[in-house]
């Protein structure tokens, strides 16, 4: 699979202009897990509901294997699975019946219908549960399911936006594994702004600021290009205001004789600074401000 955005550009009029949600991208992905970084409103969900083929986009056209997605339609969309930022679930159905419900708005025959519900419930844990109503299903669940049912048809493209917002530590790990299980042999696109979640999984990381991609560069990659810009020092209370109007700070944690600080820096920030590893944290700070959406 190769899916290929050339000159993707979307603006929404406004009252007083325009918003350039997404000013000219390029991209390329092929089979595997990209994460798509970004503060709130750098554009990733118009990417993704471009992809989907929810939204047109105002300039520009995406390929798959070649082929334009506008001129395949129907069939591009058999291929693809979409879950979207906020899902509208039927509460008064059972896990079971609304995947069953779903499967048939997708064309599956009965016969496909039944193994294919069968074998999502069990991939993503709520076989036990497929009776119950999804009105009762924790958040972590309704994630669960809603990818669930995004697999139905087996896409080989799967979108999914935000799908970690709001969970707890342990349904996030529960829910990047589960995405990782299921990445193989298909394009799995993934935003969030959720440093942690596609550290380990995402085979690139793309960041979006602005509806311009900023990197596209693996986990790996774009953390050596941090090296010798995270520094740890330890200051003192009167000091510490200087340095986080002066610096990108990450952690403080309090000591006894002042603070201890995580931050980013070109230059070596005092003599004393000593430099550590970069995370991906530290690189969402690099690139955003500190304010905007870190979790
Ligand atoms: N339907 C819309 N009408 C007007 N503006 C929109 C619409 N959808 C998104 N935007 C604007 O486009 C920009 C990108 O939004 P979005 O794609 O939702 O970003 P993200 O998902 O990264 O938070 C924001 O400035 C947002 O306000
Ligand atoms: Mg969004």
């Amino acid at each position: 699979m190769n899916l290929t955005i050339e000159g993707i550009s979307k603006t929404f009029k406004e009252r007083h202009g325009e918003i350039k949600a997404l000013d000219n991208l390029y991209l390329e992905f092929t089979n595997g897990v990209y994460g798509i970084l970004g503060a709130n409103g750098s554009g990733k969900t118009t990417l993704m509901r471009i992809l989907a083929t929810v939204m047109k986009p105002t300039a520009g056209a995406v390929y798959l294997n070649g082929r334009d997605i506008a001129q395949m339609d129907a069939e591009y969309r058999d291929l693809i699975g979409y879950l979207p930022q906020q899902v509208g679930l039927y509460k008064n159905f059972s896990a079971e019946k609304l995947l069953h419900y779903i499967a048939a708005l997708k064309g599956l025959t009965k016969q496909e219908a039944k193994d294919k519900v069968e074998e999502t419930l069990e991939l993503v844990g709520l076989h036990k549960d497929r009776k119950k109503k999804v009105g009762k299903f924790s958040g972590g669940m309704k994630r669960r399911i809603g990818i669930a049912q995004a697999l139905l048809n087996d896409p080989k493209i799967l979108i999914v936006d935000e799908p970690t917002a709001g969970l707890d530590p342990k349904e996030r790990i529960r829910f990047r594994n589960l995405l990782s299980k299921i990445s193989a042999n298909r394009i799995v696109l993934l935003s969030t702004h959720i440093v942690s979640d596609i550290e380990f999984i995402a085979k690139e990381v793309l960041i979006l600021k602005d509806g311009k991609l900023v990197k596209k560069e693996s986990p790996s990659h774009l953390l050596k290009g941090l090296e010798q810009k995270v520094w740890s020092l330890t200051v003192k209370g009167e000091e510490l205001e200087t340095y986080q109007s002066g610096y990108k700070v990450g952690n403080i944690s309090r000591l006894q004789e002042g603070y201890h600080l995580r931050m980013i820096s070109e230059e070596k920030p005092h003599l004393k600074a000593e430099s550590v590893e970069p995370n991906l944290e530290d690189l969402y700070l690099y690139y955003f401000d500190e304010e905007e959406g870190m979790e």
